[in-house]
């Protein structure tokens, strides 16, 4: 048996049967992840799956849509082996000859399917999913929980249930909108797999919080990779910071040994001239990235890509000493590295067709999610969270508690509210950004950011920013009423949606989708909404507009409609 999600409804028939085996390849994954598309297993697959390894394990596994390795599959009950290809066969002689009891949950587990124990499990279950995820945004797994502790034990009309709420929810936005969300997920994988350079040796020159983590995630995807940074102690600390990365990505020993032998400082920085791949992540200094291209197009392998992780400074400035400045193309991956899945593929006016196609082949080929974005400020991401994130610092000025402030954004879905988000990356970051992007587009930047970054309060890591932080968690200050979240969420919304469409008539991204995409995968913008012009387009145009304009009379030209508006054609 083998699973992979392009082909659902496997596990659910491989559930249907006697016994199953499955092949332990490097990669495989079991699991019923359903409830990631706005739906939930069909065809029985819930009720087997209870009645298989229980209701607690079967819950953990459908709610959340886990998957897990075959050798986990093993260990939990749900295969009765786990084996390498070469025993496929005869494993499978043994089972037909031997025919062994079928497998079914323990004594205890099957206790819980009956009413009190349902009962009891079920609230629990739902108490915790209601503190990850709202029950209007994402209904699928509540009807799972449901469904089970109404008609659990009744194997018939379980079967009906399931049924009836799956196709209850096939016609839900969530649905739909999740559904878009994975088919643009594997449309932005597609020009990367076009291409069949597969690429060996990554040189990282830089060793600070980016350098470091993308050179110890390059070696994760099972790439040799050498490290270079002019501070011998950035060195030893991206080391000790990847050997912490393997462990608590790779788990076992031999594979833990294996990256880190795939993984080298280069005190010298030799490692440039034989690697395929070379990507720049020191200080964003434009005249120190500039000597360093000047000095890699001579030392560089000719076929080899370059590339920087600059956040906002533009490629014309960074290739200016270059004598083809169309081998550089911009490789920009968002912090932390190994959790947030997209990277822009910024391209100048000069950049090479050849390179930028490389840098997109590179993204894939280790399992991140290219978008192509024009190089300017704050390309795509940075430029639309700048307002929004403003808007937020405006509204803390009028009075609004900062706990109030980011609810109204994780009311609307996204995952963290501007303000803790801020702290998070760092005020002295976000300043520096807002600084440099409010140059380039007129972004009015409260003063109160700025007095925060001078009295040193930086966010998180000084324990104190617009937030008290304490024990790694923001304290919460909130005090107004839901009444009022309204306009402060449009607010906030407004402006991202504003920039968002700027960004189209800019032609900063080269299709709509590819915006959703890139927004979905690096800000976290809520899903179930299939992506900001999802979301525009579904809320109606004219409709959006109009807000635009009222927001604009209310507070001011910052809220002044973008051209884009009247061009916004889908
Ligand atoms: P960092 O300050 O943590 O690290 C920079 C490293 O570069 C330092 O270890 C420094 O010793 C080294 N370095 C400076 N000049 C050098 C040279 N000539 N040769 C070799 N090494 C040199 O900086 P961070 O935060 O890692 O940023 C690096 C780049 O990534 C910047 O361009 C930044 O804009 C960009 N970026 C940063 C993000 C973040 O969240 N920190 C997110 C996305 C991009």
């Amino acid at each position: 048996m083998s699973v992979d999600r392009s082909h659902g409804g496997r596990l659910e028939l491989a559930l249907a049967c006697d016994y199953r085996i499955v092949e332990n390849r490097p990669g495989a994954r079991l699991g019923l992840p359903e409830v990631k598309l706005g739906i939930h297993p069909g065809f029985g697959g819930t009720i087997r799956l209870i009645e298989l390894v229980g209701a607690p394990v079967a819950m953990d596994l459908i709610l959340a849509g886990r998957t897990v390795s075959p050798h986990i599959a093993q260990k939990l009950g749900i295969v009765d082996y786990s084996v390498p290809a070469r025993q496929l066969q005869s494993t499978v002689n043994f089972m037909i000859d031997k025919r062994p009891p079928c497998r079914r949950a323990g004594l205890g587990m099957r206790l819980l399917d009956y009413a009190p124990g349902r009962w009891m499990l079920s609230k629990l279950l739902e108490h915790r999913l209601e503190k990850k995820v709202s029950r209007n945004h994402y209904p699928a797994p509540f009807s799972v929980i449901e469904f089970w502790r109404k008609q659990g034990g009744d194997r018939n009309e379980m079967f009906r249930a399931e049924q009836d709420s799956i196709s209850m929810l096939f016609n839900t936005a969530t649905a739909k909108n999740l559904v878009r969300v994975f088919h643009l997920q594997e449309a932005l994988k597609s020009p990367g797999k076009r291409n069949n350079r597969k690429f060996r040796h990554v040189h990282v020159i830089g060793a600070g919080t980016m350098g470091g983590d993308i050179a110890s995630w390059c070696a994760i995807k099972d790439l040799k990779v050498t490290i270079h940074d002019q501070n011998p102690d950035a060195l030893a600390r991206a080391t000790r910071r990847a050997q912490a990365l393997f462990r608590s990505r790779l788990k076992s020993r031999r594979l833990v040994e294996r990256a880190m032998d795939r993984f080298s400082a280069d005190t010298s920085g030799t490692g440039a001239c034989k690697a395929d791949m070379v990507i720049e992540a020191v200080v964003e200094d434009a005249a120190v990235k500039q000597s360093i291209f000047t000095e890699l197009e001579k030392t560089a392998r000719p076929d080899a890509v370059l590339a920087t992780n600059t956040s906002s400074i533009d490629l014309e400035k960074i290739s200016a000493g270059m004598k083809k400045p169309g081998r550089l193309a911009g490789l920009h991956f968002f912090n932390p590295v190994a959790k947030m899945p997209l990277v822009e593929i910024v391209y100048g006016d000069n950049t090479f067709k050849k390179t930028r196609q490389l840098a997109t082949a590179f993204s894939v080929q280790i399992g991140r999610l290219p978008v192509a974005v024009k190089s300017g400020p704050g390309f795509l991401v940075n430029r639309v969270l700048m307002p929004y994130t403003l808007e937020a610092v405006i509204l803390l000025g009028e009075g609004y508690a900062a706990a109030d402030i980011d609810r109204a954004a994780t009311s609307f879905g996204m995952p963290m509210g501007p303000l803790e988000m801020a702290d998070t990356v760092g005020l002295d970051i976000c300043l520096d950004v807002a600084e440099n992007l409010g140059h380039a587009y007129n972004f009015e930047i409260p003063k109160r950011l700025g007095n925060h970054v001078a009295k040193g309060n930086l966010g998180k890591k000084t324990g104190n920013g617009f937030y008290k932080w304490k024990n790694g968690k923001p304290v919460d200050d909130s005090t107004t009423s839901s009444t009022e979240n309204g306009r402060v969420q449009q607010r906030l919304m407004f402006r991202y949606f504003n920039e968002c469409v700027a960004c189209i008539d800019e032609k900063v991204v080269s299709n709509h989708d590819d915006l959703d995409a890139a927004l979905i995968f690096a800000t976290g913008f809520a899903p179930f909404r299939g992506g900001p012009v999802n979301y525009i387009v579904e809320q109606g145009i004219e409709q959006m507009l109009k807000t635009v304009r009222d927001l604009q009379q209310e507070f001011g030209d910052r809220f002044a409609p973008c051209s884009g508006w009247s061009t916004l054609i889908i």
